[in-house]
């Protein structure tokens, strides 16, 4: 999980992994593919890429020989990706890999030379405007396609054994006191949060990009065998956000953290996590 410099855990990337993939909107990559039809090689950019989960769910949707450039300021996340096992494109060609070790806080525009895919997931929520703004021009500048997977949009909460949002205050509060810690400055300028999710798809058309947006929520429901541990994983970035967002509300916070966390444990609530997907091509010509 993050702390103020946005460096994750290898275990909680692997931990969110089949979430993440479960979430995905498949649709868009269906939409990408067809665009990229005509092509037979494609060099993909993948910002903060951490160890290769978005490598992992895409590449294997795309029928293009592929050649992957995973960028990342965590080497040792790199590292992982490089000793992951080799993934095929749709058409069972090994996809080549390449890694770069570097803040992305610049973002230099040799990075995007021949690029035919941008693509990041779950970073957007720790980027500033200006930083959106300036990747957006780049993308529009190479004539790429953009594939931005998972960004949070500040939805969270808990549901019932059949899936109904529970309306509860205090939930409430610590949806809005994690949605403002999220807005702490984590290297990328000062970082946007869940705004993230309505400023990427704006600035990708203002900067004169096609753009498609749509629902990529995490659904861990209530007695499902993968809840608890990621559930109990998220519960507690949750509960450490808000206390250092409002200290003089720790022990309450705690009491609502021990006892969500027991409803987790027992099966009685599952958890929604709002994020979205969001698909950018370049006009047609
Ligand atoms: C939530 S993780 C997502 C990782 C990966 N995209 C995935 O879906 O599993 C955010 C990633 O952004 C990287 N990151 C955060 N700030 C960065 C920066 N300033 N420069 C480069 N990478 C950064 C982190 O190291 C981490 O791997």
């Amino acid at each position: 999980m993050a702390h103020e410099a946005a460096r994750f855990a290898g275990d909680w990337l692997a931990l969110r992994e089949p979430a993440d993939h479960a979430a995905r909107v498949a649709r868009f990559a269906d939409q990408l593919a067809e665009w990229l039809r005509d092509r037979d090689r494609l060099r993909v950019i993948d910002l903060g890429a951490g160890t290769g989960s978005n490598l992992r769910w895409l590449a294997p949707r795309l029928d293009v020989e592929q050649d992957w450039l995973l960028i990342d300021h965590d080497d040792a996340l790199l590292a992982m990706a490089r000793q992951a096992p080799v993934v095929a494109d749709a058409g069972g060609r090994a996809v080549r890999i390449s890694t770069r070790c570097m803040d992305l806080g610049g973002l230099p525009r040799e990075l995007f030379d021949n690029a035919g895919l941008v693509t990041a997931a779950a970073i957007f929520d720790l980027v500033s405007k200006d930083w959106i703004e300036a990747l957006a021009g780049r993308i529009a500048g190479c004539g790429a396609a953009a594939l931005f997977a998972l960004t949070v949009d500040g939805r969270r909460g808990f549901v019932d054994e059949r899936g109904r949002r529970l309306e509860d205050e205090r939930d409430a509060r610590l949806e809005a006191l994690f949605n403002r810690h999220q807005q702490r400055r984590k290297g990328m300028g000062e970082a946007l949060g869940p705004e993230a999710a309505d400023v990427l798809p704006a600035l990708l058309e203002k900067a004169g990009l096609r753009t498609w947006m749509a629902r990529a929520d995490w659904r861990l429901d209530a007695g499902q065998a993968h809840t608890p541990a990621l559930g109990a994983a998220l519960l507690q970035d949750w509960m450490q956000a808000a206390v250092a967002q409002s200290p003089h509300d720790a022990a309450w916070i705690e009491a609502w953290y021990r006892a969500r966390r027991a409803d987790l444990e027992r099966g009685r609530v599952g958890l929604v996590v709002g994020h979205v997907d969001i698909l950018a091509l370049p006009q047609a010509k």
